[in-house]
């Protein structure tokens, strides 16, 4: 009988302020993904009832780019020869603990048998490295190139597993004819909502989340000063979810940040914007924390699981979305390194196991050959679960280990 009333109100709503009443239920049947590519989504943890709606948001509109969909042809990607051993490995562990397990992807690697037969065999879902990201799925403002985002697709379904979409709106790696455009606040909005629709449009059904808006924040909790802070202001944030939700009613919708794992001045700035997000009914379903982490001065268990604990609150879901732990900067023998490395990857997992919103663990690379960390610094770095000879180190048995 609530939800009669609720509704009604909605419809009310609706009515009188000639807005978009703005459903978070799913409208649709669920994706309908080939069968042998779809394992089980973790069941809902949450209550099923929507949350309260605030004022009904009310967002600028507006049409996708007319753009091919994405269609799995099992034909066009075979699945990986996966051993028939029975031992453990964390994708059978993770189903078992209705959890979502992985790595991030990037084609550049699949022609190596290696890769795409240990991460099928060790995950159920796969991270988009860069495929997805604005320079490279919408290059010219006329031109969306989704090559290397469908072959991800592909291998990830080809097998089974589920696919983690990254990012729709970041400040970086962005196209040139993004930066330098001018334009009018209106222009600027129709631009980010037509890329938003476009891809997300594009990849609807296929999806298991999206981060759609990544690292907003300074470590100080105030709004970072990004493109899209300065072209729109800060409605961007609800504005990009709105359209994330319209162009997909079923794909998770994730606010995504790093250095927010613990308890600070940033994780609280996530919060406050993920509770007035739901307030205002904006569709945000879960806050993914990358876990982009050294060895010394990683969030501490207590914290992280307290963190996760008060998003939950909300009736979020919380995803660890990019965990690498960096070894570089330590003195220490190696093994020592890794000993302490597999330490911080036990507690993180044990602490996402004793949260039932945490459903979703994903490291940022399988192997310490393919690994952002040492690229980027220049440093030698050894932050994943598998090393450079594709064998399973130390932290990947921590993994394991906190599964069981
Ligand atoms: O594709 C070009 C290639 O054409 C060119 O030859 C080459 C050399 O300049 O650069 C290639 O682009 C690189 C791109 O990765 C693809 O490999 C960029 O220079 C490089 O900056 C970019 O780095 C990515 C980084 O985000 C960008 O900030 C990393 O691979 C990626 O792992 C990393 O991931 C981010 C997440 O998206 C968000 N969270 C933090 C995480 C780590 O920074």
């Amino acid at each position: 009988m609530r939800w009669l009333c609720l509704l009604a109100l909605l419809v009310l709503a609706a009515c009188q302020a000639q807005l978009p009443a703005f459903s978070l239920a799913p409208q649709s049947e669920p994706p309908v993904l080939p069968a042998e590519a779809a394992p089980p989504a973790p069941t809902p943890w949450r209550p099923v009832q929507p949350t309260p709606l605030g004022e009904p948001v009310s967002f600028p509109d507006c049409q996708p780019d007319p753009v091919e969909p994405y269609r799995f042809d099992p034909a066009r990607v075979a699945p990986v020869a996966l051993p028939q051993d029975s031992g453990p490995t964390l994708r059978r562990l993770a189903e078992q603990n209705g959890l979502m397990i992985g790595t991030s992807t990037a084609p550049s690697v699949f022609q190596n048998p290696n890769y795409t037969t240990i991460t099928a065999r060790e995950s159920n879902i796969v991270a988009v490295e860069n495929a997805m990201k604005w320079e490279v799925i919408h290059p010219q403002a006329n031109r969306y190139d989704f090559k290397d985002g469908d072959a991800t697709v592909d291998y990830a379904l080809a097998n089974g597993m589920q696919v983690y979409a990254h990012v729709l709106v970041w400040d970086l790696q962005q196209p040139e004819w993004l930066l330098k455009g001018q334009h009018t606040r209106d222009e600027w909005i129709g631009i980010l909502c037509r890329h938003i629709k476009t891809v997300v449009g594009h990849y609807k059904g296929h999806i298991y989340a999206w981060d759609v808006v990544n690292e907003p924040f300074q470590n100080s909790g105030e709004l970072r000063d990004t493109h899209w802070l300065r072209v729109i202001g800060p409605e961007y944030i609800a504005m990009a979810f709105y359209w994330a939700r319209q162009a997909d009613p079923e794909a998770l919708l994730v606010l995504n940040e790093h250095f927010a794992e613990g308890l600070n001045e940033k994780s609280d700035a996530v919060y406050s914007l993920a509770q007035g997000l739901l307030r205002r009914g904006v569709p945000l379903d879960a806050v993914g924390l990358q876990m982009h982490v050294w060895l010394y001065g990683p969030p501490t268990a207590a914290d992280l699981e307290a963190n996760m604990r008060r998003l939950m609150d909300l009736g979020l879901y919380v995803h660890i979305t990019e965990m690498d732990v960096r070894t570089q900067l330590s003195h220490d023998p190696l093994s020592k390194e890794l000993a302490e490395q597999a330490e911080v990857y036990r507690q993180t997992v044990s602490a996402c196991r004793r949260v039932p919103a945490c459903t979703v663990f994903i490291t940022w690379g399988l192997t310490d050959s393919y690994n952002w960390i040492s690229s980027y610094t220049g440093v030698e770095d050894y932050p994943v679960l598998f090393d450079r000879d594709f064998q399973p180190k130390p932290a990947y048995f921590a993994v394991l280990e906190a599964l069981k």
